[in-house]
């Protein structure tokens, strides 16, 4: 009883460590904050939290989401009921490693030779599957040869892919076939 007890999750002692590490970076700002019980509790409640971390979002939470999940399905609870808050995560509980299930990032090579990777056999379905959910809308389009080679033209698409710049993360290992595909000059 008290076991189970001491393994339950609250948002002070655990919650709120994994989306300041996970989520904080695109969750601080006026729109869609995450940083505190009160709006993350709304989200859990109203439905949104489950569906975004089961979905687009898993790639941030990787390991975390099944205790995101596990939280959410408790009634979401900020504290134990009388108790202070206390921390009691063991150092390097959190997952700080790119990739895990359900994450897209570092997905395989996929089958083409190098040197004959063009936007129709590999580019294409690689973009799919790491950007087009943020980037099909009306503004940084990415769906179409035309517009990608802009931003090959431009240089930004091989800034911005490369380790350490912005949009690595979602392109993981495929990036090296992204900068490969623009070093051989991005044919369609
Ligand atoms: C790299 C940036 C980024 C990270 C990291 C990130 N998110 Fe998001 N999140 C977004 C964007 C962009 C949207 C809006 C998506 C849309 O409107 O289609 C969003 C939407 C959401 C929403 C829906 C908000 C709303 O009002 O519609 C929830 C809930 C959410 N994210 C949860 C999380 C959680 C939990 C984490 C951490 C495990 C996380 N996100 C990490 C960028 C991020
Ligand atoms: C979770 C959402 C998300 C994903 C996934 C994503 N991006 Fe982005 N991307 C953005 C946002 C937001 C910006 C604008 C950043 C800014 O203006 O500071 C951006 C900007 C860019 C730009 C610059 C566009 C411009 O006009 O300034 C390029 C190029 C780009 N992303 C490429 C990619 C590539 C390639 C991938 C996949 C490997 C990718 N992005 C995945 C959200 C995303």
């Amino acid at each position: 009883m008290i076991q189970a007890k001491a393994q339950k999750i609250y948002y002070e002692n655990t919650i709120k460590n994994i989306t300041r590490v996970d989520c904080g970076r695109c969750h601080s700002g006026p729109t869609r904050n995450l940083m505190d019980y009160d709006n993350l509790k709304a989200y859990a409640d109203s439905g949104l939290l489950t569906t975004m971390v089961q979905g687009p979002m898993r790639c941030f939470a990787r390991n975390d989401a099944q205790t995101i999940l596990r939280w959410v399905r408790e009634g979401a609870p900020e504290k134990p009921p009388g108790a202070p808050a206390r921390f009691t995560d063991k150092p390097g509980s959190i997952s700080t490693v790119p990739g895990g299930p359900g994450c897209r990032q570092g997905s395989p090579p996929l089958n083409v030779a190098k040197g004959q990777v063009t936007y129709n056999n590999t580019i294409k379905s690689v973009l799919a599957k790491d950007c087009l959910r943020c980037h099909s809308g009306p503004f940084r389009n990415l769906t179409n040869y035309k517009n990608v080679k802009m931003y090959v033209d431009t240089g930004l698409l091989k800034t911005l892919v490369r380790i350490g710049e912005p949009m690595h993360r979602f392109a993981g290992a495929d990036s090296r076939q992204i900068i490969m595909w623009i070093n051989n000059g991005a044919p369609q």
